[in-house]
C-alpha cells in the first residue's frame, strides 16, 4: 500500500486501487485520443462510447431489466428527496419509512408535494434498528413506499425487501453494488455515486419506465425522470469524468466475482468486525442484532474521552475517518467495497489491542 492510508470514510470514500491506477495511466491521453476524459466534449463518439459501456456494464452487474433505465443524473442523492416526490407521488400520498437521517430529510421534503405517511419511525430508540415487515403501516392511497436500504450514520441496514402494493423506492446510496438486488421488484432504485461506485459528482438512478410521464408540472425539465429517459441523461453535460470512473469500477467488481463475489467478501468484513466488537469488554455495537449494517459498523465506548483517545490513535495505526458522525458520536468504520480485507483485520486487531490497555 506504500503510503496509502486504510480510509474508513463514510463518503467520499476510498476507490479501489486498481481503479486509481488505471485512470492514471489514461489520464493524459485515453485510448490515444490524445486528451483525457476531462477534456473530452459529451457529445463526441468517444465520449459517448464510454458512456454507453459505462451504463451497460452497471445493467450488467446489477442484472437491471430492460423495464427499467439506468440515468446518470446530478445534485446529489439529495436532489432525489424532492424528484421522487415530484415526479412520482402525482399530488397525492406516498409512504415514508424513517430508520434515519437521510429518509426523515426525504420525507420533510416530499411532504411539500403530497400527503407523506410514515410507514414507520425509528426515531426514538435512536434509529438503533430496523422494523420488522409486520411493523409497517401501509396506506391504500399511497402511490410508493420510500425507504433507505442502508442508514450511513446510523449504521443499520434492512435485511428484508419490504413487501407492498406500491412501488418500492429506495436510496442505495451506500450498499448498491455491494450484493445482488432484484432490481425488478423496484420501481426505483436511486443513489449517490460516493461511496461504492465513483468519485462525488454522479446520481444513478434506476426507474421502472413504466413509472415516466407522471410528474407534476412545474418539475423542472432537468429533475423530470421522462425528458431524463428520452435525452439518455444528454439533456445537459452529464458528469462525464465521474461516469468514466464507475466504468471502470465495474470492471473492477467483474475481477471480484461480480456482486456476488463483492458480497461474500463484504459479509466476511463485517463479520469480523463485529465479532471483534462483541468479543471485546470495551466496545458497544450501536445497531441491534439483525439491523447491523454490513457497510457502515457504528460502536462506542460508552466514555466520550475514550473514544477520542481511539480516534486520536488510530492515526497511529495507519487509519482514518473512524470518527462517528457529528449528530451521534462515538465511531464509525464504513467498509465499503474498496476497503482491503487487510486494513479491516488490522482495524480488529487494533480493537483488541485497544480493549486490553484501557
Ligand atoms: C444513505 C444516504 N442518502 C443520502 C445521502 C445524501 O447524499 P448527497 O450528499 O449525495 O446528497 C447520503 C450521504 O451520505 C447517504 O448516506
Amino acid at each position: 500500500m506504500q503510503d496509502r492510508i486504510y480510509n474508513f470514510s463514510p463518503g467520499p470514500s476510498v476507490l479501489p486501487e486498481p481503479v486509481l491506477k488505471r485512470a492514471q495511466t489514461e489520464l493524459l491521453n485515453y485510448h490515444g485520443s490524445g486528451m483525457s476524459v476531462m477534456e473530452m466534449s459529451h457529445r463526441s463518439a468517444i465520449f459517448e462510447e464510454i458512456f454507453s459501456d459505462a451504463k451497460a456494464k452497471m445493467k450488467e452487474a446489477l442484472q437491471v431489466p430492460d423495464s427499467h433505465e439506468i440515468l446518470f443524473l446530478q445534485g446529489g442523492a439529495t436532489l432525489q428527496f424532492a424528484a421522487i416526490p415530484m415526479n412520482l407521488m402525482e399530488g397525492a400520498a406516498a409512504d415514508y419509512a424513517v430508520t434515519g437521517s437521510f429518509s426523515e430529510k426525504a420525507a420533510k421534503e416530499a411532504e411539500k408535494y403530497g400527503t407523506v405517511h410514515i410507514a414507520c419511525s425509528t426515531k426514538e430508540s435512536g434509529h438503533d434498528h430496523i422494523p420488522p415487515q409486520e411493523a409497517l403501516q401501509l396506506s391504500e392511497d399511497a402511490k410508493y413506499f420510500y425507504y433507505c436500504a442502508n442508514n450511513t450514520i446510523y449504521g443499520t441496514e434492512w435485511q428484508y425487501i419490504p413487501e407492498t402494493k406500491a412501488s418500492l423506492v429506495c436510496d442505495m446510496s451506500s450498499d448498491i453494488l455491494t450484493k445482488p438486488v432484484p432490481v425488478e421488484k423496484y420501481g426505483l432504485i436511486y443513489a449517490g455515486a460516493q461511496k461504492n461506485m465513483a468519485p462525488a459528482g454522479l446520481t444513478v438512478v434506476i426507474v421502472d419506465k413504466r413509472l415516466a410521464g407522471r410528474e407534476q408540472k412545474f418539475t423542472p425539465q432537468i429533475m423530470s425522470y421522462e425528458t431524463m429517459i428520452r435525452t439518455n441523461s444528454m439533456l445537459n453535460t452529464p458528469p462525464c469524468w465521474c461516469i468514466y470512473m464507475l466504468g471502470l469500477v465495474c470492471d473492477w467488481l467483474e475481477s471480484q466475482g461480480g456482486l456476488a463475489g463483492m458480497e461474500k467478501v463484504n459479509v466476511a468484513k463485517a463479520n469480523m468486525l463485529y465479532q471483534a466488537l462483541d468479543e471485546s469488554k470495551l466496545f458497544t455495537v450501536s445497531a441491534e442484532p439483525g439491523s447491523r449494517s454490513f457497510m457502515n459498523v457504528t460502536f462506542r465506548t460508552g466514555n466520550e474521552d475514550l473514544d477520542a483517545k481511539f480516534v486520536k490513535e488510530s492515526a497511529d495505526w495507519g487509519f482514518t475517518n473512524l470518527k462517528g458522525h457529528r449528530s451521534v458520536g462515538g465511531m464509525r468504520a464504513s467498509i465499503y467495497n474498496a476497503v482491503p480485507v487487510e486494513g479491516v483485520e488490522k482495524l480488529c486487531e487494533f480493537i483488541r489491542d485497544f480493549d486490553k490497555k484501557n
